[in-house]
């Protein structure tokens, strides 16, 4: 017997501490090390970035302030920040995982939008006060779509790198093979120019180690035949069983750094009636749901549309569209892994 919840139902109380401990890499990335990436012979740039990562891992929590570290430190090998630029499945986020395990603590490692999520739930002010105190701040997916998120991150690294933190970060890319959407290294250096010269580069190249492009979206089940189809296939197990509209809509009522504590304890969810969002606040809130379900590898059974049809053409072609495609590619992994039993790299 499955037990049944609701996530419409739920409404997570998170305290400053439980915000802070989900700055952890996600369960996928809980194992992973520089040891268990193995570089592709073939690309050069793969085995030099786990040797500059694993240099930099040492230098986290070294101080390199003072007199001399401010006349001498700028050197290359010096810098307060890296950066690693690289296509769609390269390893970035396995790479910055294993520099997060290999650092000293205390150190947080979370994407760009968990951090302006949780400059939003406790204050500029605060979130620096208490970053402040840490020897490594991890972001992965640095984004540049929303011209006020990257002036806020902009200041927040800028005072955490003045404080003595080191910064890492990974760029953004957009799967499928819709162009090489990742924005380059200098739209990231352009953008946050009063501290670029602060982080080194590090280029991966390669190709996507999960050989996956856009996968084709598992027909949905039919609502009739949804329960029955979730209960049989996750006998024994936490199922989250939510209306597609309504989940919409208490979505609105919780603050996106709670979504992780939202799904918390769910093997698998169940989405009634699956439809196409229309407006662009909603969409960008479900983004971040499918960021959680996916960090924890939470398989998807579903009727309605198929999640390649869950935003609408302008909004894949939109300003916001590397997100946007993310999601779908996300949600269709995990449908795939809840209908069809696949693995979700
Ligand atoms: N060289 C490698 N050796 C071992 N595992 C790898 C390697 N490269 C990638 N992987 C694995 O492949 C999967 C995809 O890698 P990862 O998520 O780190 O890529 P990414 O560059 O962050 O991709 P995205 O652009 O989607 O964020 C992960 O499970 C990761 O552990
Ligand atoms: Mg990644």
């Amino acid at each position: 017997m499955a037990t049944i919840q609701h996530l419409t139902q739920r409404t997570p109380h998170v305290s400053i501490d439980d915000l802070l401990a989900g700055f952890h890499p996600s369960p996928r990335f809980d194992e992973v090390s520089f040891d268990s990436y193995r570089p592709d012979p073939k690309q050069p740039s793969q085995a030099e970035a786990v040797h500059l990562l694993r240099t930099f891992a040492s230098r986290v929590g070294q101080s390199e302030g003072g007199l001399f570290g401010k006349l001498f430190g700028k050197s290359k090998a010096k810098r307060a920040g890296i950066y690693l630029d690289g296509g769609f499945g390269v390893g970035k986020t396995h790479l910055l995982s294993s520099l997060w395990h290999a650092a000293p603590g205390p150190k947080a490692i979370g994407t760009f939008v968990e951090y302006t999520n949780l400059v939003g739930a406790l204050s500029f002010r605060k979130t620096v006060e208490v970053l402040s105190g840490y020897k490594l701040i991890c972001i992965d997916e640095f984004e540049l779509d929303d011209p006020g998120d990257t002036v806020l991150m902009s200041r927040l690294m800028r005072e955490l790198a003045d404080a003595g933190v080191k910064i890492a970060a990974t760029s953004n890319t957009l799967p499928g093979s819709l162009g090489d959407g990742r924005f380059a290294a200098v739209d990231f250096q352009r953008e946050i120019k009063v501290l670029s010269d602060q982080f080194d580069v590090v280029r991966i190249d390669g190709e996507d180690f999960r050989h996956r492009g856009l996968p084709a979206a598992p027909e949905p089940v039919a609502d009739a035949d949804l329960l029955d189809f979730a209960r049989s296939r996750y006998d024994g197990q936490v199922l989250a069983v939510d209306h597609f509209g309504d989940l919409v809509k208490h979505l609105a009522g919780v603050h996106p750094s709670r979504y992780r504590q939202l799904i918390s304890g769910v093997d698998a969810l169940v989405l009634h009636n699956v439809d196409t969002i229309t407006e662009q606040a909603v969409a960008l809130r479900f983004v971040v749901l499918a960021d959680r379900l996916y960090d924890k590898d939470v398989p998807i059974v579903a009727s309605g549309k198929p999640f390649s049809e869950l935003f609408t053409p302008e909004m894949m072609a939109g300003g916001y569209m590397k997100k946007y495609f993310r999601a779908v590619s996300r949600l269709t992994a995990l449908a795939r892994e809840g209908q069809k039993g696949e693995v979700a790299l």
